[in-house]
């Protein structure tokens, strides 16, 4: 039986953090075992938002080096930039003239930007470009080009793959043929909530992340910094209600997870020690991939070159996809 495709889509949109790399990342890398796994950088899809071209430049690179770092193999998996694969927007023309409008309203990122419009008192559509509108439809090409069973997605996402298959089943049924694999979103259950610095959900909009790769030194400054309370070193401390045991655990063996719980019940331990002690854990499985990525990052020509050799790959399959929709619809003589 020919394994399942799964596509995973990264928009390059800012530095990775210990939040990406246990929630997204790791997972996503796990996909190989069960599916054809591939995987791209959604740069135009960054285009709506990141506007200095040396910004949007940095992030793609960036993404491209923390993934092949994190243990993507390009030699067993399809990774590639969106931007490299014209067929995606050629897709996404032949997609709209499916889609209805009123579908796209319901989106939830475009409710959302609109609803706080007006609760400004500004014109409902203030600052709402139609890269944003039309967001989900570039996504259903994404998708929709590369013949995906699955999509692995937060619950943020999972209406836009939902969107993707109800374009897909317009399209199928217009033509009645079998023209799009038909999507389902592969929400991830077990992927918990990795808290920040502070305590609250790790994530850019509170300001709170560790990011993935600093230099050893402010890697250890930063956690330094985590949040505790002020019990003195001879308290006992609880570690169910520490963001520093939180984090401990992510990074620990089973083994390791309840020596340092029972550190913390018997007390004589400081947070600064505790710290230091999460500090040199993360270092055991940060530190290799960190100086892969040093290596990585300061070679864009080996970084261009895999994402080149994506490309080609990528295209074969995509312009397949191309060829049958412009014979169903006619574009095609
Ligand atoms: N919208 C996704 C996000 O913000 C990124 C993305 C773009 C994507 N195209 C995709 C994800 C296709 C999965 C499949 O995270």
């Amino acid at each position: 039986m020919t394994p399942k495709v799964s596509l995973t889509g990264i928009k390059p949109s800012g530095t990775p953090h210990i939040g990406n790399y246990f929630g997204a990342i790791k997972p996503a890398l796990q996909l190989v075992k069960d599916y054809e796994a591939r995987y791209f950088i959604a740069d135009y899809h960054a285009l709506n938002t990141i506007r200095d071209a040396e910004t949007l430049r940095n992030y793609t690179y960036d993404l491209a080096a923390v993934w092949l770092a994190c243990g993507l193999n390009p030699e067993k998996v399809l990774f590639y930039r969106q931007s490299d694969v014209p067929e995606t927007f050629e897709l996404t023309t032949i997609l709209m003239a499916f889609t209805s409008k009123g579908l796209m309203n319901r989106a939830h990122a475009y409710k959302a930007m609109v609803q706080e419009n007006l609760e400004k008192g500004n014109d409902p559509d203030e600052g709402v470009n139609m890269g944003l509108f039309t967001y989900p439809v570039l996504m259903a090409a994404d998708i929709l080009l590369f013949d995906t069973n699955v999509v692995p997605v937060g619950k943020d996402q999972k209406q836009h793959v939902e969107m993707t298959a109800d374009i897909a089943k317009a399209v199928n049924y217009t033509y009645q043929q079998d023209l799009l694999v038909i999507p389902e979103p592969l929400i991830s259950e077990g992927t918990q909530t990795i808290v920040g610095m502070d305590g609250r959900k790790m994530s850019k909009s509170y300001n709170n992340v560790i990011p993935l790769f600093l230099p050893s030194k402010n890697f250890r400054k930063t956690i330094m910094k985590i949040v505790t309370n002020s019990q003195s070193i001879e308290e006992p401390k609880d570690p169910e209600n520490c963001s520093v045991f939180a984090l401990y655990k992510l990074f620990a063996t089973a083994e390791e997870q309840t020596a340092m719980a029972e550190r913390y019940r018997a007390g004589g331990m400081g947070w600064g020690e505790a710290k230091q002690a999460l500090f040199e854990l993360m270092e055991r499985e940060i530190a290799p991939l960190r100086e892969k990525y040093d290596d990585l990052i300061n070679d864009r020509a080996y970084l261009d070159n895999v994402l080149k050799e994506g490309a080609e790959k990528a295209r074969i399959i995509a312009t397949a996809t191309i060829g049958r929709l412009r014979k169903a619809t006619g574009i095609a003589r």
